[in-house]
Formats: C-alpha cells, sequence, structure tokens
C-alpha cells in the first residue's frame, strides 16, 4: 500500500548546466519505472531550471531546506511560497547537515514542518543518531525526540502527507551503511511511534526512508525490509545510473 520513494538529495552539488543533465538524464531513465516515486532536490538557485527539464516528467522536484516564515526581513531564506511558485512538491528538513554544521534545532525543524504542510508540501522529515549517540545506546531515545518534536501540532489529517527519513548520521558519506537489521529496528520503532501518535491506519501510511551511503548493491536488501518505504541518496543520486539502479532495486 506504500509506494516506494528515492529521492535524491543533491547537497551543495552540481551547477546549472550539470544539474539540468543529471535531472533529463533521470527522467529519461525513469520512463520504464512504474511503482516507485522519484524525486530530485537540487540546490535551491536550481530548482526554476531543474522543474524546467522535468516539466512533464514522472520525476517530482524537492528543496533541501525552506524557512519557516511567511516573507520578510530573513537574509538568504527562502519560504514555502516561494518553493510552491517554482514547482517543488516536497521539502527536506531538518538533514543532519543542517542540525549538526548549520545549528538547527527541533523546533526549527517542528515550525518548518508546520510551514510545509500547510503550504501543501510534503515534508521529509530527517532523524538519526550520531555515532556516540548509538554507541552510549541513545539511539531509540535520539530518533523518538527528534521525531516527537517535528511532529508536535502536525494533524492526523496532515500526517500522511509527511515523508519521515531515517539517517545514521554515521552512514551519511561514509561508505558505512546501516545494515537491514540496524535501518529495520529503527524504522519499525517510528512506525511504531506513528501508530501511538496518531493509530495504525496512519501509520500504515507514511512512507519511512533510509538514507546514508545507499548505492545499488546495498538498496536492494534495505528496501526488503518491512518498514524501509525507499530510499534519501546523497553521493549515488549525482550519477543518473547509479540513482536509477537504487530506484530499480525498489521494484
Ligand atoms: O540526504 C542524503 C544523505 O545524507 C545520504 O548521503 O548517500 O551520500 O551517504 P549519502
Amino acid at each position: 500500500m506504500r509506494r516506494y520513494l528515492i529521492a535524491g538529495n543533491w547537497k551543495m552539488n552540481t551547477d546549472r548546466s550539470t544539474g539540468v543533465a543529471l535531472a533529463t538524464a533521470i527522467a529519461e531513465q525513469a520512463a520504464d519505472l512504474k511503482d516507485v516515486d522519484l524525486l530530485v532536490c537540487p540546490p535551491s538557485i536550481y530548482l526554476a531550471p531543474v522543474a524546467q527539464a522535468l516539466a512533464g516528467k514522472a520525476v517530482a522536484l524537492g528543496a533541501q531546506n525552506m524557512y519557516f516564515e511567511d516573507n520578510g526581513a530573513f537574509t538568504g531564506e527562502v519560504s514555502s511560497a516561494m518553493l510552491t511558485d517554482v514547482g517543488a512538491e516536497y521539502v527536506i528538513l531538518g538533514h543532519s547537515e543542517r542540525r549538526h554544521i548549520l545549528g538547527e534545532t527541533d523546533q526549527d525543524v517542528n515550525k518548518k514542518t508546520l510551514k510545509a504542510l500547510a503550504a501543501g508540501i510534503a515534508p521529509i522529515v530527517c532523524v538519526g543518531e550520531k555515532l556516540e549517540e548509538r554507541e552510549a545506546g541513545e539511539t531509540a531515545a535520539v530518533n523518538r525526540r527528534q521525531f516527537e518534536a517535528a511532529f508536535e501540532g502536525v494533524t492526523a489529517e496532515q500526517a500522511t502527507s509527511v515523508v519521515i527519513a531515517y539517517e545514521p548520521v554515521w552512514a551519511i558519506g561514509t561508505g558505512k551503511v546501516a545494515t537491514p537489521e540496524q535501518a529495520e529496528e529503527v524504522h519499525a520503532d517510528l512506525r511504531q511511534l506513528l501508530t501511538d501518535r496518531y493509530n495504525a491506519e496512519i501509520a500504515g501510511q507514511v512512507r519511512i526512508l533510509y538514507g546514508g551511503s545507499m548505492k545499488p548493491g546495498n538498496a536492494a536488501e534495505l528496501m526488503a525490509q518491512p518498514n524501509v518505504d525507499g530510499g534519501l541518496i546523497g553521493g549515488a543520486a549525482l550519477k543518473a545510473e547509479d540513482f536509477i539502479g537504487i530506484a530499480k532495486a525498489a521494484g
């Protein structure tokens, strides 16, 4: 009942021409994929040209961040209305790089989640523990805290539009992928938190993606887990063949 979602987070990579070429190549190679949703999230400055390249194609567009205010004196920020204006349907929120490098708090992630939902943009809420937190046995508590904070005030009706991405920080860009068992354990916990907060029916509809060194070679076994509904891909999203290879592993 949940469709797989394969989301590419391009982070601060590509330029106008390589971004457009990448999106175009992904859209071409995606033509035969029927049972999986594809999404690319370029840097915000390239959303518009990538949107143009994807017009009429079966690949959705998302942003990597947004601010929670509507407009005003917030130098450098981008609003939800600006994202919808350029055709973004999703926005990644609370990525660990934003939390740990740029100082984003659980409360920021919550405000952004509520604003994105109000604007009709599907938030991809990222959660995940650092290596020291895992080693200290705090994995479940950290993911629970980030989950509960992000979902504060999200109604049952809105909850099914949210996508959760579990990204263990120690697996991001390191080549150290979580084992399918490690991923499934956290995904199942997150699904249970959704059930406790809403109900089993809603929990059953929310997609929970895994992110962290996902590649064509390890994607199938991760996505074979009952609660892994796709991937949030970094490095491997920058090559159309790899990204499509991961999407094929979902089918
Ligand atoms: O948002 C994507 C993740 O941070 C994963 O990045 O696939 O390069 O490990 P990665």
